[in-house]
């Protein structure tokens, strides 16, 4: 029978990454295969993303560019996946008759049926949350991912309802899958050769799984992968400040897998404005979350997420999260402007002087941005280790990434992909370092 075309484009965060992966591990079951081609598929499914800015917008624009490309040709089945999809549900098909399928991220195990019984100009609509259900199903479909550095969700949702954010609206509650079916899913990844593992969470150190009893943590889950000679890195990522708790800390002493890098969104440097924000953590929360860590281990480095001009910041509120990036020198971050979000608390508060607000992000990315300069700056000259994962396509150049994450550009031969070798830091800008292998250095 001949094959099926299925192209994904993906928008958002490391989840939909992962998600994305899972959908074509499924529908490779019913005869699709996967098109790097987006003007050749026979279906096209747009997995969105809804945290900031014109969201919906975007979406509608984005099927007007495929309408575009298939003008002349078949119509691919085309679905909207993602947390647009979930916000939106039935009236993205009634806005929008191109949309054939719309599918919510706790709806993903229906993928298969919705494209088997799919008949034109028949419209269907999945947003329920049925997150077990979704794993469940997952959990017996190899997870095919044979990257160097791979994703892999432990926790999904989220119960802390900040008032800026509609992850819990689109994602749904939090939901902690059974540590073994991670593990599980953790080896194939292993056997696939995948030497880097990033588990995923919107909380991800909120994990929490309960067992005869036991509760198991995501400390539990790094303690496991720890113990996997093949596996060269673990990470995670996103965590709350509220969940840094004493286990999760201590496994930067006891696992030495565990990168030195702790992505540790903040928003705020005000007290007032986290608080505003529903965010239940204090500034001096985080501030010795940071000294404990460094406390450990002085290599370890923060990054963060702010979140600028949110209603009700005032410019000594403003002051505060500048004072605070020079008191914790965070070698990269996320900045954006807030975005009021349909159903959030914070939508209906009075926004702040748009101007203000833009002057105020490229003051707050200028320190930012110079940190991250800096940071690179100092590697110069230094021989560090680089988790090869691929050759550049456009050059003969070989692309890794240090324990911070930060990428490298190398030279190298082939066989260097999926090892860990020496690099030595010649150039930088940035976000990337530039250098040479040393050949006869290469690490343990
Ligand atoms: N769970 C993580 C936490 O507690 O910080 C964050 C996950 S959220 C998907 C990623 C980032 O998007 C947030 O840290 C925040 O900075 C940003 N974000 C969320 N809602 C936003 C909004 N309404 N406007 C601007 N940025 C927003
Ligand atoms: Fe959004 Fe993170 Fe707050 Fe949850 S904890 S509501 S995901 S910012
Ligand atoms: Fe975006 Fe949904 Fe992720 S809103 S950031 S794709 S959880």
């Amino acid at each position: 029978m001949k094959k099926k075309k299925i192209f994904i484009k993906t928008f958002g965060c490391q989840m939909n990454e992962y998600d994305s992966n899972r959908i074509y591990d499924s529908v490779s079951k019913i005869g699709f295969v996967k098109t790097y081609s987006q003007s050749d598929a026979d279906c096209y499914i747009l997995n969105t993303c809804h945290i900031r800015d014109k969201a919906k917008e975007k979406v509608y624009h984005e099927i007007g560019r495929v309408k575009k490309l298939y003008r002349d040709k078949k119509k691919p089945i085309m679905v909207v996946a993602g947390c647009v999809a979930q916000a939106e549900n039935e009236e993205m098909v009634k806005r929008e008759p191109y949309i054939d399928i719309v599918l919510g991220p706790q709806s993903y195990h229906k993928v298969n049926f919705l494209l088997k019984n799919h008949i034109a100009n028949f419209k269907q609509e999945e947003t329920e949350f049925d997150t077990i259900s979704k794993f469940g199903y997952f959990d017996q479909i190899k997870n095919n991912n044979n990257k160097v550095s791979a994703f892999l969700t432990v926790q999904e949702g989220c119960d802390k309802f900040c008032n800026f954010c509609v992850v819990p609206f689109t994602r749904g509650p939090e939901y902690s899958r059974p540590i073994e079916k991670i593990i599980f899913e953790a080896e194939e990844l292993i056997e696939n050769g995948v030497k880097e593992i990033t588990l995923l969470g919107q909380n991800v150190n909120a994990y929490s799984y309960k067992e005869n009893s036991k509760e198991f943590r995501i400390s539990d889950l790094i303690d496991r992968l720890n113990q996997y000679s093949e596996l060269e890195r673990i990470r995670y990522t996103t965590s709350h400040p509220k969940d840094m708790t004493d286990d999760l800390i201590d496994c930067y002493t006891s696992c030495h897998k565990l990168m030195p890098f702790v992505h540790l969104p903040i928003q705020s440097g005000s007290n007032r404005i986290l608080e505003l924000m529903n965010r239940k953590h204090t500034v001096d929360d985080y501030i010795k979350i940071y000294e404990r860590l460094k406390k450990i281990n002085n290599e370890i480095e923060f990054s963060s997420d702010f979140i600028i001009g949110y209603p009700g910041e005032t410019h000594k509120d403003f002051e505060e999260t500048l004072n605070l990036i020079k008191q914790i020198k965070f070698i990269n971050s996320f900045s954006f402007i807030f975005s009021p979000r349909p159903g959030t608390k914070a939508s209906k508060l009075e926004m702040i002087d748009e101007n203000i607000a833009k002057e105020r992000l490229t003051l707050v990315q200028s320190k930012l941005f110079n940190n991250q300069k800096e940071m690179n700056r100092s590697m110069e000259n230094d021989t560090i280790d680089v988790l090869v994962e691929n050759k550049l396509e456009k050059q003969n150049k070989f692309f890794g990434r240090n324990k911070y994450i930060s990428p490298v550009i190398f030279d190298g031969i082939k066989s260097d992909i999926g090892k860990i070798v020496k690099v030595k830091i010649q150039t930088s800008n940035q976000n990337t370092l530039f250098g040479l292998i040393n050949k006869n250095m290469r690490a343990a």
